[in-house]
């Protein structure tokens, strides 16, 4: 029996909830499919405050509400007064006495810490610069589906092994006993904090936990994920970054040293071709026409990034439920 209340963090997941919630993601994955869809937020009022850009994320949980029978409402950064004119205590506490649960993304993981505080409504966490938890979910749903179990499986997060989306990836997959191997330059791995938590989930679950400079170790990998080398926010970073990360990119000769039935994941946008504006500013400053992952790997058979992409729905659709109901 599992409810939660908003998903802040990883760190407030147990191995329990997290399976019941990528159980739960799969049934109604099913159900939407086979058009059986139930209004289970019939009546509820959700805001979705960005003030980052984002497709998956607002889509997902945009799409997620109207399936439920919810409805949504995008509070985008210059809409409202938040930040400017009024503090994160004063809007938390008016949206909770008007919207029914409140997404939030944006870089200060305080922020989400603070809704959650005052709102009294259910919180997601639709990105902050510490944690990526909704993505973790759309990642352990592509993974069962693919391989049909969990535990025992290996990740290795190639890239910024310090990321958010790394952090998610990787105490989320540690909790449900899935080894997890960082494959980062020093100066991009985990901080202790991270690190030591980590550790204590491996050690419970009786995962492993590696972090590495070298790409020794990889014919054990099952799974490949990698992010971009820029997050959001630090977009001055792309000189250092391509020279710490241009040996960490995901092409065919990394994943030739995986396991032989290993597949590729990426939390998307990737930078993978040349057809967006900020690769063509890259390859201009740089002559790079492809970053963390080469445009092979990420069209090839091994590539389950739109299915992952798909699954965002799915599991923030049953993070919504388990929020309002026991599962
Ligand atoms: N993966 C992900 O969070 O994508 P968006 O930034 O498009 O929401
Ligand atoms: N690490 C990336 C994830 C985007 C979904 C970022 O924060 O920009």
């Amino acid at each position: 029996m599992v409810t939660i209340n908003g998903l802040i963090s990883d760190t407030q997941l147990t191995e329990s909830s997290i399976l019941a919630i990528v159980e739960l993601a799969f049934k109604l994955k099913a159900q939407k499919k086979a058009g059986k869809g139930r209004p289970l937020l019939a009546g509820k009022n959700i805001a979705l405050l960005f003030e980052k850009t984002s497709t998956r994320t607002r889509a997902a949980f945009t799409v997620a509400a109207n399936d439920l029978g919810a409805h949504p409402e995008y509070l985008g950064q210059s809409d409202i007064q938040f930040g400017k004119k009024e503090s994160l205590e004063d809007t938390a506490k008016v949206l909770g006495r008007m919207f029914d649960g409140i997404e939030y993304r944006g870089s200060n993981h305080a922020v989400v810490e603070g809704l959650a505080k005052h709102a009294g409504v259910p919180v997601w966490n639709g990105l902050t610069d510490k944690w990526h938890p909704t993505q973790m979910f759309a990642d352990l749903l592509t993974m069962k589906e693919h391989f049909g179990y969990l535990k025992g499986l290996t990740v290795c997060f190639v890239g910024d092994g310090r990321n958010n989306v790394a952090n998610s990836l990787t105490i989320g997959c540690l909790k449900v006993g899935i080894n997890v191997m960082i494959l980062a330059p020093k100066k991009l791995q985990p901080d202790v904090e991270l690190t030591e938590l980590a550790q204590q989930c491996a050690k419970k679950s009786g995962a492993s936990y590696f972090i590495t400079e070298e790409q020794s170790a990889l014919n054990t990998v099952d799974v490949v994920y990698t992010d971009v080398w820029v997050s959001m926010g630090e977009e001055s970073l792309y000189e250092e970054r391509i020279t710490l990360l241009h040996k960490y990119q995901v092409n065919q000769t990394l994943m030739d040293k995986t396991g032989k039935n290993s597949i590729f994941l990426h939390c998307l946008p990737a930078f993978h071709d040349l057809e967006t504006t900020v690769a063509q500013k890259i390859q201009r400053q740089y002559g790079l026409s492809e970053l963390e992952v080469s445009d092979e790997v990420f069209r090839s058979e091994a590539s389950l990034v739109y299915d992952q992409a798909e699954n965002r729905l799915h599991t923030i659709k049953a993070i919504m439920v388990a929020s309002y109901y026991t599962i």
